[in-house]
């Protein structure tokens, strides 16, 4: 049976990205080695992270103020990486508490500086994305989760501070063109849009670095990474392969326009879907729903647990809401045809003719 594959992460991946970096396994390049043989300090390798490198600048059309860095630890240790690097014990930082990966992130930050939460959607359980609010010009930088994977909302239109914005985008990284020069740094997790997991993709302004007191762990420097070349210590090589192809897709494929109007399309298709049955609902402010994760549910909680076993005998994979949230989620990164959510939305309203 044919699997549609809607996990949150890791997710689904482009099958020529798989094709490629099976082949890999085997035989990298031609080489008669494999890609897990290969030393990371070869021209090899490095032609592949220099590759990598060099596509993240050209789709987010970066120039050289910025450095591309592939780090260990997901996404998770930057929530501590972060302020550990821009973030003195006596300063402060703004952070807009839309989530439960923003809330980690604010819990993190806490152990290196003042937080000042300056956004929270916590009132109405994350379901919209706070639009007014201010910063100090004295907070060293104001951090946002770009696209809220569990709760299923999307930062849309970006803050205009004064201060350097920061962004994990784990979850809507190369997914639509932005002006990606209004970040200072910009960090994600893989895998969603970008394989494989095991390496943590992070953009920084280079002028963001160098300007605090407290002495850092040099696997924690950024700027020991940058001047290492992101060869410090073993790489994770693999990941970091599979990352470049993923990449090149992004880019053969018809680059981040090309990949926002697909995910449009997703969008539109399954939040329309949800609107016009009576027995789903997507609670989340229509202007903030995330083109990558919906989150939705179904108004009788008995269904549910039916409609999942719907999901599974019809191959599809991954819908479960996340566990504290319940309810369905179904996530649609770059690597998700459209024929996967033509076939969800079909079960979805076969589901409702017979419920
Ligand atoms: C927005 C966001 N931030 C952070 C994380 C944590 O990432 P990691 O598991 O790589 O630490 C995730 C994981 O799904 C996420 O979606």
């Amino acid at each position: 049976m044919k699997k549609h594959n809607f996990n949150s992460g890791p997710s689904i991946l482009p099958q020529e990205v798989l094709q490629e970096a099976s082949a890999a396994v085997l035989n990298f390049n031609n080489t008669g080695l494999s890609i897990l043989e290969i030393g990371h300090r070869t021209n090899w390798f490095i032609d592949v992270i220099e590759e990598a490198k060099n596509l993240v600048k050209e789709l987010m059309q970066l120039d050289d103020t910025y450095e591309v860095l592939f780090l260990h630890g997901g996404a998770t240790t930057q929530f501590m990486q972060i302020p550990m690097n821009l973030l003195d014990t006596d300063e402060s930082a703004a952070y807009c508490d839309n989530g439960v990966w923003g809330s980690k992130a604010i819990k993190e930050a806490s152990l290196f500086g003042k937080v000042n939460v300056v956004a929270s959607s916590k009132d109405k359980n994350h379901t919209y994305i706070p639009k007014n609010f201010t910063v100090s010009p004295t907070d060293k930088y104001l951090h946002i989760t770009s696209n809220n994977t569990v709760e299923g909302t999307q930062w849309h239109t970006f803050p205009k501070v004064n201060i350097p914005l920061v962004a994990d985008m784990s979850s809507d990284i190369f997914s639509r063109p932005i002006d990606f020069k209004q970040f200072s740094l910009i960090y994600a997790g893989a895998q969603k849009n970008m394989g494989a997991a095991g390496v943590n993709l992070l953009v920084v302004k280079k002028d963001l670095l160098g300007k605090i007191k407290r002495p850092i762990p040099v696997i924690m420097d950024y700027q020991k990474h940058i001047d290492a070349g992101s060869l410090m210590n073993t790489p994770p090589v693999f990941a970091v392969y599979v990352a470049m192809l993923t990449l090149r897709w992004i880019k053969k494929e018809g680059g981040l326009a090309e990949m926002e109007r697909r995910s449009i399309e997703k969008a539109n298709l399954l939040y329309s879907t949800i609107d016009a049955l009576p027995q789903f609902y997507c609670p989340i402010a229509k202007e903030d729903r995330s083109n990558m994760n919906a989150v939705f549910f179904m108004h009788d909680e008995h269904l549910l647990n039916l409609f999942l076993e719907e999901c599974k005998s019809n191959g599809m994979i991954g819908v479960k809401g996340y566990r504290t949230v319940g309810g369905l989620r179904v996530s649609m990164y770059n690597a998700l045809p459209l024929e996967s959510v033509q076939a969800f939305c079909d079960l979805m309203k076969k589901f409702s003719e017979q419920h």
